[in-house]
């Protein structure tokens, strides 16, 4: 597993150097290759040229990764039969044979590190550093799930009961399940989903996100290389309403496992319920944030810069993971702003296969104008306090937002995520400070926060005040490590369990006691 050993305790890579350079001489003859990703079924895919979409890469949209051939909704009832059919054959399968498979595409993801992270950068517009961290995190999440499937459901627990009776507790898997997931973590998210699903002993259907099916494709290409059968995990990219309400609307979808926007999964959650004669479905939804970080006098400004720039524009700030507002105690807010400034001055913005890039592309040119609407609502109030250079040069074939910090009254201003490089800012008294905490509270998202103080008593107490699910002390809120930090939100960011924990395979089986009165 590479989580522990990777970082340190700042959450910063050790070893990145010794796996980048060996991996960008393989690079090469995945820069330019073209994909098409078809609908991977039980059965075989006619090509259909109606159904086809090109792609091509949010850094400069001239360029072509290939095309995407969509499912049909009649490709996925028929691939919903071929999954409820397999569910029997694949329940009964031993996890040690489940698991096996994962850890084999472990090595076959680790051996294809250098096309998966070119993918990443070319269809997703992730930088080089960010994709070597996708895909390792991709690989900890296969070896992870199998080693907990095979400690949590290799053998049935055995119960008490009195003399002559045996109790036994065993789990299986609780049928199909949907897996649906979002663009900013094309392989991490998209793989830890489907393998976690299989592991368990359910069939799977992933819906990878339209954005960046390619890569995903591949990912599933290399399962199947791995062992898993073609009728256990199908891949079915497409458009999300189109191909989801195949999915949320059928009866036989014992669960789904999403990850995307929080209306997203609203109308997962509505589609689901309104199915009549339906088994109770198992949703597991990780949703966005409007994650925040407290900064009390006490703390270190160039420390806090370092980790407030990290936390909000690495990955162009879209991780549902990133800072979206930074709360300065007025005693330390000048100074921090002004150091602020000037490191926001000094980041890159540009290609992200470039090795001295900071800030890549947004996604697509939707996101830019939603991030471009916020942003000039905010310069017209007056409210900008540092903004990124961009060079037109560099970015004006793609969908690019420089990183900006705009100072704002108060969280309540915000009314939805604001999934890119944006940082506001809120200065605080001390004497405020329970105020500030039900601010966050109340706007009922509870995913990441970050406090930065020297005074131990005091993060110790705003971590127990704040409701989300990850707290970080005196350190980035970003990249959490599987088996490390297990990773997931309350509230309107996510339904539990979280992902890369002890407790997340539970939620994908079902239990049955058995009382043997011998
Ligand atoms: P999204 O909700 O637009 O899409 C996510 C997936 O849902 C895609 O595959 C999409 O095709 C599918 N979809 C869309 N409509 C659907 C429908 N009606 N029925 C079924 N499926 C449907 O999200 P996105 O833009 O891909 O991702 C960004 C969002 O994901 C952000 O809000 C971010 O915070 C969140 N996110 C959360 C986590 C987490 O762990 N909490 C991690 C990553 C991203
Ligand atoms: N797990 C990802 C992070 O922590 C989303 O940034």
């Amino acid at each position: 597993i590479y989580g522990p050993k990777r970082r340190n305790s700042r959450g910063v890579n050790l070893n990145i150097r010794s796996h980048f350079y060996p991996l960008m001489d393989k690079m090469g003859s995945f820069m330019d290759k073209q994909y098409l990703a078809k609908p991977l079924l039980a059965f075989d895919v006619a090509d259909d040229a109606m159904n086809i979409h090109p792609v091509t890469s949010p850094f400069d949209r001239r360029k072509t990764v290939g095309s995407i051939q969509w499912t049909s909704k009649e490709q996925a009832a028929k691939a919903l039969d071929a999954a409820w059919q397999a569910f029997p054959r694949w329940e009964t399968t031993p996890v040690t044979e489940r698991a096996d498979i994962l850890r084999r595409l472990a090595d076959l993801m680790e051996e294809h590190m250098a096309e998966l992270m070119t993918l990443c950068s070319r269809e997703g517009g992730k930088l080089l550093t960010d994709g070597v961290d996708e895909i390792k995190e991709a690989v900890d999440f296969c070896r992870y799930y199998a080693m907990r499937a095979e400690e949590a459901f290799g053998q049935p627990i055995e119960l008490p009961g009195p003399t002559g009776e045996s109790n036994r507790l065993m789990m299986s898997g609780k049928g199909v399940f949907a897996a649906i997931s979002p663009w900013n973590f094309p392989v991490a998210i998209f793989c830890g989903q489907v393998v976690a699903a299989a592991v368990a002993g359910n069939t799977v259907l992933a819906k990878p996100a339209e954005q960046t099916s390619i890569v995903a494709h591949r990912v599933i290409e290399l399962l199947y290389e791995a062992g898993m059968p073609r009728d256990v995990v199908q891949l079915l990219p497409g458009d999300g309403p189109t191909v989801g309400s195949v999915l949320t609307s059928d009866p036989r979808i014992t669960g789904v496992v999403f990850t995307g926007g929080t209306d997203t999964a609203q109308i997962i959650n509505r589609a689901l319920a309104a199915r009549e004669n339906a088994p109770l479905p198992t949703l597991i939804a990780e949703t966005g944030g409007m994650n925040a970080m407290i900064v009390d006098s006490t703390a270190l400004p160039e420390q806090v810069v370092v980790d407030v720039i990290q936390s909000a524009f690495q990955s162009a700030g879209q991780r549902c993971s990133a800072l979206r507002v930074l709360y300065l105690q007025d005693d330390i807010a000048d100074r921090v702003i002004e150091i602020l400034k000037g490191a926001m001055n000094e980041l890159r913005i540009g290609d992200p296969r470039d090795l001295g890039t900071d800030v890549g592309p947004v996604i697509d040119d939707d996101a830019r104008k939603g991030l471009m609407a916020h942003i000039e609502k905010l310069r017209s109030e007056n409210r900008l306090v540092a903004e990124t250079p961009m060079a037109a040069e560099q970015t004006q074939h793609g969908t690019f937002v420089a990183p900006t910090a705009f100072v704002i009254d108060s969280i309540d201003s915000l009314t939805r995520e604001q999934f890119g490089p944006i940082l506001h800012i809120v200065r605080y008294k001390s004497r405020d400070i329970d105020r500030v905490i039900n601010d966050i509270n109340g706007r009922g998202y509870g995913l990441t926060f970050g406090v930065h103080s020297r005074n131990e008593s005091f993060a110790a107490e705003i971590a127990q005040k704040i409701r989300v699910g990850n707290v970080y002390i005196n350190r980035n809120i970003i990249g959490a490590v599987v088996g490390v930090q297990p990773f997931g939100g309350q509230g309107l960011s996510g339904t539990g369990p979280k992902a890369g924990g002890p407790h997340y395979l539970q939620r994908f089986v079902t239990e049955k006691t058995i009382t043997n009165n011998t």
